[in-house]
């Protein structure tokens, strides 16, 4: 499968998939608010660095337990998958993938940028095929939501105010910011920025923000024209794939493959065609 283009919704009908959004978003604001106002008083980069226990962990720890232990309230049935470690098969075919804070580092050093990422998904999530149906992504320090659900179209609600997203009309590489990330292993990192440095001429310019699930749902706002990264999980690109892709986007992998670990590129189709030849170059 080349692009997630996700008309198959598994079997729900649209107002399920309603119920699966708003349930997504509802979540995805609490548990933010659970990162900022449960912050420890003094968790800074100073205090995380002379400690073994690492207090963004546990951060990141409470914020699922609370989404693994409402997600168990509100849908008994489904399964649950969370970046630590949460992992429960469910019985009916969806399956929650969250991301309690994607962008921890920005979290840590108070850079406003991170942000709760929480997806339906259908298939088999992590191993196999699979695709999100409905998808939140909220950072709490900008009070952004962005969210969709599977043909629904993708939006940006900002307190009272919603609107809804289209992806860039850039159709020149040259021409365009492109969103990157780096993963945690130095050795990867090297091969990394490698291709950083073969890029770097041929575009407008590199962002690297800190959150995959925020660069995703940038690329849904236009606010990057196109978006690459390796080396992600589930929970990184779950909910923002579909932000993307409802606002007019795909979402691909490398060559004819699905987006996954190996690669993802997110984008308008022409860009994400053109970007792809560079990195395989
Ligand atoms: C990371 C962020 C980052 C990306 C890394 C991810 P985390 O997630 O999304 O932008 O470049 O690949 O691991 O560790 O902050 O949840
Ligand atoms: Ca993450």
């Amino acid at each position: 499968m080349a692009t997630h283009t996700h008309h198959d919704t598994g079997g729900s009908n649209a107002g399920d998939l309603a119920d699966l959004e708003r349930i997504a978003c509802e979540l995805a604001v609490q548990a933010g608010r659970l990162i900022v106002d449960e912050r420890p008083r003094g968790l800074g980069v100073a205090a995380t660095k002379s400690s073994d226990t690492d207090v963004v962990t546990v951060m990141d720890q409470r914020s699922e337990a609370f989404l693994h232990e409402r997600l168990a309230e509100l849908r008994p049935h489904d399964g649950l998958l969370g970046e630590e470690g949460a992992e429960q098969r469910g019985t009916s075919g969806i399956t929650w993938v969250v991301d309690p804070i994607d962008g921890t580092v920005n979290y840590l050093y108070e850079i406003p940028a991170y942000a709760v990422s929480i997806a339906a998904c259908i298939g088999e999530v992590p191993g196999g095929a699979w695709s999100t149906v409905a998808g939140a992504v909220y950072n709490p320090i900008t009070g952004e939501l962005f969210h969709a659900r599977s043909g629904g179209g993708a939006f940006l609600r900002r307190g009272d105010h919603e609107e809804s997203l289209s992806i860039s009309t850039e159709r020149e590489l040259a021409r365009s910011l492109t969103g990157t990330g780096f993963g945690y292993d130095a050795e990867w990192r090297g091969e990394q920025g490698a291709v950083v440095a073969r890029l770097l001429p041929k575009v407008r310019d590199i962002r690297r923000i800190g959150s995959a699930a925020l660069d995703l749902c940038f690329v849904g706002a236009g606010r990057l024209d196109v978006y690459y990264e390796s080396g992600l999980n589930p929970w990184d690109q779950a909910a923002g794939q579909l932000v993307a892709i409802e606002a007019g986007g795909v979402v691909q992998g490398r060559g004819d493959d699905a987006p996954g670990k190996d690669l993802v590129v997110a984008g308008p189709a022409g860009l994400v065609a053109d970007l792809k030849d560079v990195l395989q170059m």
